[in-house]
């Protein structure tokens, strides 16, 4: 047997020295022991970090469906593949076996055939939690359509801007969706973003909560009467390893979200291998990821990962705070969840609330507790250890981003002993780096830096749609022959990795990442605003939150101040989503600006975390002058 399922701390080490040594082998015996091939590859790994150009597992065929469904139908088919859990706990949970997910798979796929969608089309999918995303997403990979799914919380601009990148040639979405005890209009969200787009064709429907939506003729189709008459069955279309798979955007530090390209084979081994040993998944379990399936945790960690290995997979539709803040571990207690796998902003929240939301639960089918998205601040890791795992559940915190497609820095539960706040060592093939800023390597142990990646690893975004240039210079220029993260890290003294965070000018907030950039954009659309710096704040709950400092155009703006702001949020909120609005809003004369005219972000980021007393050398600034101003009006 391979080296697929570590168990012990001695067995990591020897497995992570043979991965290091001899990746190409060591992923090599991988991928033959545990996928379904239609032809094997010529060649493991080409690379070329200059151009740069990473191919995995090349000339290899394969359909990632049939390693997700078809092959698990003989052994395992009345297994409960997809457990979905509806927002309202009154309506029934749907255990969706892996045959019921094979013909669920087929049908939509021949449904989107039906349509016109050919391999390599791109499908835009904007839909709640429900089992039709899962579906939808793994239809397109059926039929080797790319799929590119936006999070149903992004608004209709975001939205569109997506859809156009890419030229989707379909969107699927839902009437609306159920989120506590609110629904939303998603319907009305498409149809306003699609005003935009010429390339999208066709809409396909969901009805999800009933609500007589306009249809628009020609366009607009009800999913379910497609569905019905359907066929069962679909050939695979047999696609090759580095066909892509799926496009997801993330927030870039300028300019236009990037459309992160993941491809067939590489993205497949790696996730389910990640998934098996970071959650030392066995048969017989209950995992459960609360993310949303918008995010490429959702991607990784509720879909492919787990279902590549055969899980069992809880889809959740609602939110924590819904009917009561004891949800989730109302959830764990019904469906015995054995891995639970969440954003340290939700513990933060569920941890300020009244611990009897926790104590009328029975949590004992827990093994393993997971986080992910954002660094864990020691206070909440022991909130989760002590009163969700009870003390006797590893707790993995999980180090990766959309880029790198699977978890890259993480503990191996009975094996990596856990210190909070440390996403500890490396998984196997992984080899991170800190360099300084003259870009030099740090060796040793006991230094910080920033965070780079030294080595190929079969699951990492390829390139950016569209915009070769921007994947090299985003990712590969900083450092020569590296990946470069955009996160700092500390090593400590027995090699352990800490996560400090982002050193650009991305802001995670609640676990999302957020460029600044498009934030600034959006408000200096506002016809009152001359120039605006947005910074992130630690903030208790959210981790960071946003800090906005806005020059107007008239210093004698008369208008109500709180009502600028709220029609600056309500501006972000338009162009962006909910999740971009700024917590404080701070009007200014001037920001502070260095002789070429760059905002000092340094500066804004210390007086919004209120840490002036080391401000740096400011006199060589353009205008030292508006520190003071600025430093004399901050938001508490
Ligand atoms: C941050 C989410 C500290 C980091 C999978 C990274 C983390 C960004 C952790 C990627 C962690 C993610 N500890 N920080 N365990 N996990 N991050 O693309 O700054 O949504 O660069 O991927 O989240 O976010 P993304």
């Amino acid at each position: 047997m391979s080296n697929y399922h570590i168990k012990h701390l001695e067995e990591y080490f020897q497995v992570y020295r043979k991965s290091v040594r001899n990746p190409e082998s060591y992923w090599e015996e991988i991928a033959e022991e545990h996928f379904m091939w239609h032809k094997r590859w010529d060649n493991v790994l080409s690379y070329d970090f200059e151009k740069p150009e990473f191919k995995w597992f090349e000339g290899a065929q394969l359909n990632i469906t049939e390693n997700c469904i078809d092959r698990h139908l003989r052994t395992r088919g009345d297994q409960t593949a997809i457990l979905f859990e509806p927002n309202n706990p009154d309506e029934e949970a749907l255990h969706i076996t892996y045959n019921e997910l094979h013909d669920r798979v087929c049908k939509m796929a021949n449904v989107l055939k039906a349509e016109g969608i050919e391999k390599g089309d791109r499908v835009c999918i904007y839909l709640p939690m429900i089992p039709e995303l899962a579906v939808a997403v793994l239809a397109c990979a059926r039929i080797g359509a790319i799929h590119s799914v936006v999070f149903a919380g992004f608004s209709s601009t975001a939205l569109a801007t997506r859809i156009n990148d890419s030229n989707c040639k379909m969107v699927i979405t839902s009437d609306g969706s159920f989120r506590g005890s609110k629904t939303i209009d998603l319907k009305g969200i498409v149809d306003e973003g699609l005003k935009k787009c010429d390339s999208v064709e066709t809409v396909l429907v969901v009805n999800r909560i009933d609500s007589g939506v306009e249809m628009k003729e020609g366009r607009d189709k009800w999913l379910q009467p497609l569905l019905d008459t359907a066929e069962a069955t679909c050939e695979p279309e047999i696609m090759d390893a580095e066909d892509p798979l799926f496009i997801l955007y993330t927030s870039g530090s300028t300019g236009t979200p990037k459309g992160m390209v993941h491809t067939t084979a590489g993205y497949m081994v790696y996730t389910a291998f990640t998934f098996k040993n970071v959650f030392q998944y066995r048969d017989g379990d209950v995992y459960w990821c609360t993310a949303d399936i918008g995010w490429i945790t959702g991607h990784s960690y509720i879909v492919y990962g787990p279902l590549a290995n055969g899980a069992t997979s809880v889809m959740f539709e609602g939110v924590p705070s819904y009917p009561d803040y004891g949800r989730f571990w109302e959830i764990v207690d019904k469906h015995k969840v054995t891995q639970f796998y969440t954003a340290p902003t939700a513990i933060r929240a569920l941890a300020k609330e009244n611990l009897e939301h926790v104590e009328k639960y029975d949590l004992s089918s827990l093994k393993v507790l997971g986080t992910v998205g954002e660094p864990i601040n020691e206070e909440a890791w022991h909130w989760y250890d002590e009163n969700i795992g009870k003390k006797k559940c590893p707790i993995v915190d999980t180090w990766w981003q959309t880029e790198t497609g699977g978890i890259m820095i993480s503990p191996i539960p009975y094996s990596t002993p856990a210190i909070p706040t440390f996403a500890t060592l490396p998984l196997p093939g992984i080899q991170p780096a800190l360099m300084d800023e003259e870009g030099k390597e740090i060796k040793g142990n006991q230094v910080d830096g920033r965070l780079c990646i030294k080595f190929p690893w079969p699951s990492m975004a390829r390139t950016i749609w569209g915009n070769h240039q921007r994947y090299k210079d985003t990712y590969f220029s900083a450092f020569k022959n590296m990946y470069f993260t955009g996160d700092g890290a500390l090593r400590d003294s027995v090699g352990y990795y800490r996560i400090t965070g982002r050193v650009d000018d991305v802001v995670i907030v609640s676990g999302h990442n957020l460029g600044t950039a498009p934030i600034e954009d959006a408000i200096n659309e506002h016809p009152a605003v001359a120039e605006s710096a947005i910074v992130g704040y630690p903030h208790e709950v959210k981790g960071n939150a946003l800090y906005g400092y806005v020059i107007l155009k008239e210093t004698g703006e008369t208008r109500n101040q709180d009502n600028l702001r709220k029609e600056i949020n309500q501006l972000i909120s338009d162009r962006i989503g909910p999740i971009a609005k700024l917590d404080k809003i701070q009007f200014t004369s001037g920001l502070p600006k260095t002789r070429s005219g760059k905002i000092m972000r340094r500066i804004l980021r210390k007086i919004a975390s209120n840490d002036t007393s080391n401000l740096g050398d400011t006199s060589t600034l353009l205008n030292p002058e508006v520190v003071q101003e600025v430093m004399d009006n901050v938001i508490k």
